[in-house]
C-alpha cells in the first residue's frame, strides 16, 4: 500500500483564505485590523527567511505586520523595553519573539515577559499551563497545525493510540496536551525510550518530532498508520523529516511530505492565532474553526 499524502501546502492555503475572510468580515463590522509584531534579534539566516515569510502572509491576509529588527547585541533590558512597549500598544494584537535568540539573552523571561493575551505562540508559562489543564489557552501554532490535519484525516481522535517522539515545550509536550484533550490514548518518546520500535508499531498516530534525519524506520510503522513528520533538516540531500519518508509511505496509510507537511500549517496558526487573540481582546466570540 502506498500511502496518501496530506497536503499541508493546500490545506494552509485553504485555512489562510478562511482567515482573510474572517479579518475582512471583522474590519467590516468592527473596524477592527488584527496586528502581529515580529521581533528579530541578530541575523540567523533561517529565521529571517521564516520573518520575512510572516510579514509577507501577515500582509495577504489583511492584518498589520510590525516587524522589528534588532542587532545581535542587543541588551535584555532594551528587549523587555520593546517588549513592554508592543504589550502596552493597541494596534498589536499579537507578538512573537523568533527564537533562538542569541546566547546572551534570557529567553525564558524575554517570552515570559509577553503579555499572555498577546503571545499568539502560546509559549508562555500561563498558556502553557492553561493549555495543559484544559483552560482556553493560546495554543503553540506547530502543534495546532498539527491538530487540524489529524482532525481532517480521521475526524475524531477519540480512543486512538497516538505516540508523540519529541518532548519539547514547543511541539512535542503541547502536542501531547492537545491528543490527550481529545480523548486519545497519548504516549510520549523521547531519546531515553526504550523500545521505541515497539511503541511505534501499535501507534495509529505518529507525530514524530526529534530533529533528527529519517530517524523513524518505515518498518517501524503500523499499517495504515497516520504519520505526521514535523522535522526540517537540512542535509546534503536537501530538506528532510524525521520520517525515513519513502520506506514509510509504502506502509501508513497517510503520510506529511518534508517539505510542504506541517511546515505551512505553522504559519497558517500563527495567522489564526493573531485573529483568536484579536477577537478575545475585544470580547467577540473565538474565530469560527481556528481554535482547538
Ligand atoms: N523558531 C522556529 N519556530 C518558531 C516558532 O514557531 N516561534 C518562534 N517564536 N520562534 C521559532
Amino acid at each position: 500500500m502506498t500511502a496518501d499524502l496530506i497536503d499541508g501546502k493546500a490545506f494552509a492555503a485553504g485555512l489562510r483564505g478562511r482567515i482573510a475572510e474572517q479579518v475582512a468580515a471583522m474590519r467590516q463590522a468592527h473596524g477592527i485590523t488584527p496586528g502581529l509584531a515580529v521581533v528579530l534579534v541578530g541575523e540567523d539566516p533561517a529565521s529571517a527567511v521564516y520573518v520575512r515569510s510572516k510579514g509577507r502572509m501577515t500582509a495577504e491576509v489583511g492584518m498589520q505586520g510590525f516587524t522589528h529588527r534588532l542587532p545581535n547585541t542587543t541588551a535584555q533590558h532594551d528587549l523587555l523595553d520593546l517588549v513592554a512597549r508592543l504589550n502596552a500598544d493597541a494596534a498589536v494584537n499579537g507578538i512573537l519573539v523568533q527564537l533562538p535568540l542569541p546566547a546572551h539573552l534570557d529567553e525564558i523571561a524575554v517570552i515570559n515577559a509577553i503579555a499572555p493575551e498577546k503571545d499568539v505562540d502560546g509559549f508562555t508559562v500561563l498558556n502553557a499551563g492553561r493549555l495543559a489543564t484544559g483552560q482556553r489557552a493560546m495554543v503553540p501554532c506547530t502543534p495546532l497545525g498539527c491538530l487540524m490535519l489529524l482532525r481532517d484525516r480521521l475526524g475524531a481522535l477519540a480512543g486512538r493510540d497516538a505516540l508523540v517522539i519529541g518532548r519539547s515545550n514547543i511541539v512535542g509536550k503541547p502536542m501531547a496536551q492537545l491528543l490527550l484533550s481529545e480523548s486519545a490514548t497519548v504516549t510520549v518518546a523521547h531519546s531515553r525510550t526504550r523500545d521505541l520500535p515497539g511503541l511505534c508499531r501499535r501507534a495509529e498516530i505518529v507525530v514524530a518530532a526529534v530533529g533528527r534525519p529519517s530517524f523513524v524506520q518505515g518498518s517501524w510503522i503500523r499499517p495504515g498508520a497516520t504519520v505526521i513528520d514535523v522535522g526540517i533538516n537540512r542535509t546534503d540531500e536537501g530538506l528532510v523529516g524525521d520520517v525515513d519518508f519513502a520506506a514509510a509511505r509504502e506502509v501508513a496509510g497517510a503520510i506529511t511530505p518534508v517539505p510542504g507537511g506541517v511546515g505551512p500549517m505553522t504559519i497558517a496558526c500563527l495567522l489564526a492565532n493573531t485573529l483568536t487573540a484579536t477577537a478575545r481582546v475585544h470580547g467577540l466570540p473565538d474565530p469560527e474553526g481556528l481554535t482547538p
